[in-house]
């Protein structure tokens, strides 16, 4: 199994992570609808039969849903899992204790005395200083209730400083989970990949499917609307797919010549960028399909070919 180390002396991961923000979540997904406890259920355990033990979630997924169904199903099944949790800066949070309190939830909700990453989950600082959150995250190095610190949708500058916070109390930052995918390449040109590369932080690529974009299962020849809040966005319209055409024939070819799927193809692509892929997976098929994406190599031309052709996503 291939594996990573989380920043520069953090826990070791397997290179692809799988993300269960649609675990529970009714607001943005339509969990409850066509899809349930049963499914993720099975996407949990195929997810740890392929080899993949690292499982990013949230204290505001489903309002803790998703922490709880993690918790439950790594004690029903006497399995354990690394875990990735965020705390959320919400205003009424304002002192340090704060981050102690919401970090004894999740806790709780997993149901484990530890987690190997507790991540920032947005970059707010109105109601907090950066400076009062990143000791409060020390101190829970410190005390032992999590093994690293990250951030996540923080801009280049924001990571410097989280970093600089961080290494003041020598807890280095280990990641940084920002939106990155074949279909959205911002963090290339708007300087966070270069800083995380210069400070030693590993990105962590969230919606690398560009929400199932990247899957080709989304085609103008033979349109399904996309469920829960995707259906106003106008990448699933038929305008938008139009417009990744060209995109999804070079994966499906890539893929042809590699026996693999698109999604395989554009979660392998990012991992040759050396970044850690965290794609969601609502089903035990999925799960596997993704973890496919692993144990494989475009070629060097190959990867240059779908940089080429996503350009435009640049922006
Ligand atoms: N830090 C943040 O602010 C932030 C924000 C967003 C996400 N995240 C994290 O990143 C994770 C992944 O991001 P995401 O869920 O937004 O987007 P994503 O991983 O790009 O897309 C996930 C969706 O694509 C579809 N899918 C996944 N694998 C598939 C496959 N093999 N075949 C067909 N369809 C497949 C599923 O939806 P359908 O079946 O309905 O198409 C799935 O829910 C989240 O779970 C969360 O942990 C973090």
């Amino acid at each position: 199994m291939q594996t990573i180390t989380l920043g520069q002396d953090g826990p070791t991961v397997t290179a692809l992570g799988i993300g269960t923000w649609a675990w529970g979540d009714k607001l943005f997904w339509s969990y409850g609808s066509d899809y349930g406890v049963a499914q993720v259920k099975e996407a949990f355990e195929a997810t740890l039969d392929s080899g993949i033990s690292f499982f990013d979630t949230a204290e505001i997924y489903g309002l803790g849903e998703s922490e709880t169904l993690l918790g439950r199903f790594m004690k029903e099944q006497g399995r354990s899992a690394q875990i990735a949790t965020k705390y959320f800066p919400v205003p009424w949070r304002f002192t340090d204790q704060s981050v102690s309190d919401a970090l004894t939830e999740s806790l709780k909700r997993l149901q484990v005395e530890q987690v190997a990453l507790y991540q920032v989950h947005m970059p707010f600082s109105f109601f907090m200083s950066q400076e009062t959150l990143m000791n409060a995250l020390a101190d829970e190095v410190k005390r032992g209730r999590i093994a690293t610190v990250g951030v996540s949708n923080y801009s280049a500058q924001q990571m410097r400083e989280a970093h600089g916070y961080l290494a003041a109390r020598g807890v280095p930052l280990a990641v940084n989970q920002v939106p990155y995918s074949l279909l959205g390449r911002k963090i290339e040109i708007n300087g966070i990949l270069d800083t995380a590369r210069e400070l030693g932080v590993t990105i962590l690529a969230y919606s690398p499917l560009a929400q199932g974009l990247l899957t080709g299962k989304y085609t103008l020849e033979k349109y399904i609307e996309p469920t829960g809040a995707r259906r106003i966005d106008p990448r699933f319209s038929k305008s938008g797919l139009e417009k990744i055409a060209l995109v999804m024939k070079v994966l499906h070819q890539l893929g042809e010549k590699y026996d693999r799927t698109p999604a395989q193809v554009s979660l392998n692509w990012l991992i040759a960028q050396g970044v850690v892929p965290i794609p969601g997976a609502k089903t035990a098929q999925q799960a596997i399909q993704n973890s496919g994406a692993l144990g494989w190599s475009l070629a060097q031309e190959e990867v240059a070919q779908l940089e080429q052709v996503t350009r435009p996503w640049l922006n």
